[in-house]
């Protein structure tokens, strides 16, 4: 008996100390451990669809984490990492992925699994495979995107971590990966904050998770890490050639080869394991029309990569956009990378073909493929089936503009999109922002992205989705449509008095004449080729007018129309300028000309198409938006249901009445 008084009383020592010792740390630290640093990946993997891969596409399991409690560094029991597993039955563990539930990736958690649909936060996803590894071969993972922060480990060790979605990044793993059966661990989370790009505040879904293809490579212990083969922007029988070997490896023999030209050129690398030149050929140039694509090969002595490659060059000249040397207008649509038919994230070749299949259909030659960077598979679709494509970043509305880790997560999205696509012929215009407020900051940040991309590359045109005109010039939309109202004989006497006060404020004379006129004069414009602006007049802004005229909407509304048709659309700059966003909310099968129904999308279709042609500097837009798509900021029961109903189709593919008015634009006018 007293061995065992003496053995609960040393228990009991130990549970007081710990609760003392407990005092004196911050209840927080109860469970936290020393905090752990995670690598960061290596420089990108580039033409991966011709390496040696492995898939790790197909069934994974997964557990909710929502406090993090799997983390080494902040778990009693060691993390999920450890992946202890029952031997007696005698071993206490609080989690088994073997018996977790299962998931098809790539794959958003919160699509496939309806208790996450409005989850953000951690979600582990677990992977089981067996692998022999080649002797002399290097063995890298890589991951198309993964939102919105990544932590990778393998067979219980921390192989780092990636903080930002939607874009590829790769870790060297031979030091981690073993003969036989090997335990990778995910830990995906979708949380966002005023400091991540986007914040979180974006009129799309946070789609978590493994979004994009899981892939192991191999390659040599040196090899081509990637390759940059373009033609220059202005000439058709010069390319520039730049490619990157692993490591410094200086006299190493690089050989390009494009059989179908006859094509075969050697060059050895400098210092720096790199070689920059300039090559001479005669391609067939892809275009929408014609996407001819060439197959090139790049070797050395001990890697060889391959790609399907089309070559065109896109300039601007004053207002005008070249394609090849010929002028050419962008008859664009705006989409997120949403499937038809099929919920959370499009990944998939298949996906990308059906929605810009569905954008031919409209007639289009280009699409935006807003707000992020989707996988690789859309602009390798649009290169084949002949579209050129708007790919952008989501520095999208109010950013942390002075945070460093900000504009780090920025400038990797930019970079590794640009050297992940600029082979891609169907890739014209690296976009760097949406609808960001002016500030000194803002300049600074977007101007730092803009360099990014030139230093990769220079043969595309850069913009960015700029915000409305100035608070004066909306004071302006407010007279005109009073001044309009004045004089429509349909307005009641009630707000036809309301209309002349307002002119009779500002002295306006009633008998004078409002041509309503937007310039757009950004400061980004200097630094951009493509003045890019979203507006929707016909749909948002006289609802802001309403309190301040105390008018009923829908007079509002009709005199929006009368007016629309002659808004002028400048800006300062001698660019051409390329309508990013216009359109309207409408529910597929609502009929009556009232908001949501399909006849009032049209008729803001049919203004808007007409005040575009109006405009000679507008060389390009794309309407918002191809599809119906998920959206937290939409909640009305019964129209929206958490979707943007701006889509021409439904989210099942359904075509609206506006379908047919832009197809029909497209085809028959706006050379
Ligand atoms: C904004 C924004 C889009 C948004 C759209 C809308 O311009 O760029 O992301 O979905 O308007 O209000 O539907």
């Amino acid at each position: 008996m007293s061995r065992f008084k003496g053995y609960l009383f040393f228990l009991l020592t130990v549970f007081v100390f710990a609760l003392n010792a407990q005092d004196s740390l911050d209840a927080s630290d109860f469970f936290d451990r020393p905090p752990q640093t995670y690598n960061t990946p290596d420089k990108l993997l580039g033409w991966i669809d011709s390496r040696n891969l492995t898939s790790l596409n197909g069934e994974w399991s997964y557990i909710v984490d929502p406090m993090n409690n799997g983390l080494p560094e902040s778990s009693f029991f060691g993390g999920f990492p450890k992946n202890k597993t029952q031997k007696t039955g005698m071993e206490l563990i609080e989690y088994n992925f073997e018996t977790a539930a299962k998931i098809s990736i790539p794959g958003a958690w919160n699509a496939a699994d309806q208790q996450l649909f409005f989850y953000r936060g951690p979600v582990w996803l677990f992977k089981k495979f067996d692998y022999s590894k080649q002797d002399n071969q290097l063995t890298h993972i890589y991951f198309e995107g993964s939102n919105f922060t990544t932590k990778i480990f393998l067979n219980g060790q921390s192989v780092g971590e990636f903080k930002g979605g939607y874009v590829p990044f790769n870790f060297d793993i031979t030091d981690y990966v073993k003969e036989g059966e090997n335990i990778l661990l995910v830990l995906t989370d979708n949380t966002l904050n005023k400091s991540t790009v986007p914040t979180n505040k974006t009129d799309w879904w946070p789609w978590g998770g493994l979004i994009g293809d899981v892939y192991l490579i191999e390659t040599p212990q040196t090899f081509i890490l990637n390759a940059f083969v373009q033609l220059d922007s202005e000439t058709f029988d010069k390319a520039l050639l730049k490619v990157q070997l692993s490591e410094p490896l200086q006299n190493s023999t690089v050989t390009i080869t494009i059989p179908e030209l006859k094509f075969q050129q050697s060059f050895l690398t400098d210092s720096s394991g790199s070689i920059a030149e300039e090559i001479s050929f005669n391609p067939i140039l892809w275009s929408p029309d014609n996407p001819k694509l060439y197959k090139v090969n790049i070797s050395n002595s001990s890697d060889f990569i391959t790609d399907q490659i089309g070559f065109r060059s896109i300039h601007i000249n004053g207002q005008q956009i070249f394609l090849n040397g010929k002028q050419i207008k962008f008859k664009g649509i705006s989409m997120h990378a949403e499937p038809i038919a099929e919920a959370g994230p499009a990944f998939s070749k298949n996906h990308f073909k059906k929605l810009l299949k569905t954008a031919k259909d409209l007639n289009t030659n280009f699409v935006r493929a807003a707000h992020y960077p989707y996988s690789r598979h859309l602009a390798k679709t649009a290169d084949e089936i002949g579209l050129m494509l708007w790919e952008e970043v989501p520095v999208y509305w109010n950013i942390d503009w002075t945070n460093p880790e900000t504009f780090t997560i920025a400038k990797n999205q930019i970079s590794r999109l640009v050297q992940r696509d600029w082979n891609r012929s169907s890739v014209v215009v690296w976009s760097v922002a949406n609808e960001t407020p002016f500030s000194p900051n803002r300049m600074d940040f977007l101007n730092n992205l803009i360099a990014e991309i030139k230093l990769n590359d220079e043969t595309r045109l850069t913009t960015a989705a700029l915000l409305s005109g100035s608070e004066d010039q909306f004071k302006l939309l407010v007279l005109a449509l009073a001044l309009q109202g004045t004089k429509s004989e349909w307005v009641n006497a009630k707000e036809k008095i309301i209309f002349k006060s307002i002119l009779e404020q500002v002295n306006f004379a009633e008998d004078s004449s409002l041509d309503f006129s937007i310039s757009i004069d950004d400061p980004l414009g200097e630094s951009l080729d493509l003045i890019s602006y979203n507006e929707y007049f016909g749909w948002y802004y006289v609802t802001f007018f309403v309190d301040q005229m105390q008018v009923e909407e829908g007079t509002l509304r009709r005199l929006m129309f009368e007016i629309l048709e002659d808004i002028k659309i400048t800006s300062i700059y001698n660019k051409p300028i390329h309508i990013s966003e216009f359109g309207a909310g409408a529910k597929y099968g609502t009929t009556g000309n009232k908001i949501w129904s399909e006849e009032y999308q049209a008729n803001v279709y049919r203004h808007q198409l007409k005040m575009i042609s109006n405009n000679p500097q507008i060389q390009g837009i794309t309407p918002w938006i191809l599809k119906d798509f998920r959206a937290m900021l939409r909640p009305l029961p019964g129209i929206q249901d958490f979707y943007n109903r701006k889509g021409l189709i439904d989210e099942n593919g359904n075509k609206k009445e506006a379908f047919m008015v832009l197809q029909d634009f497209y085809d028959t006018q706006w050379e």
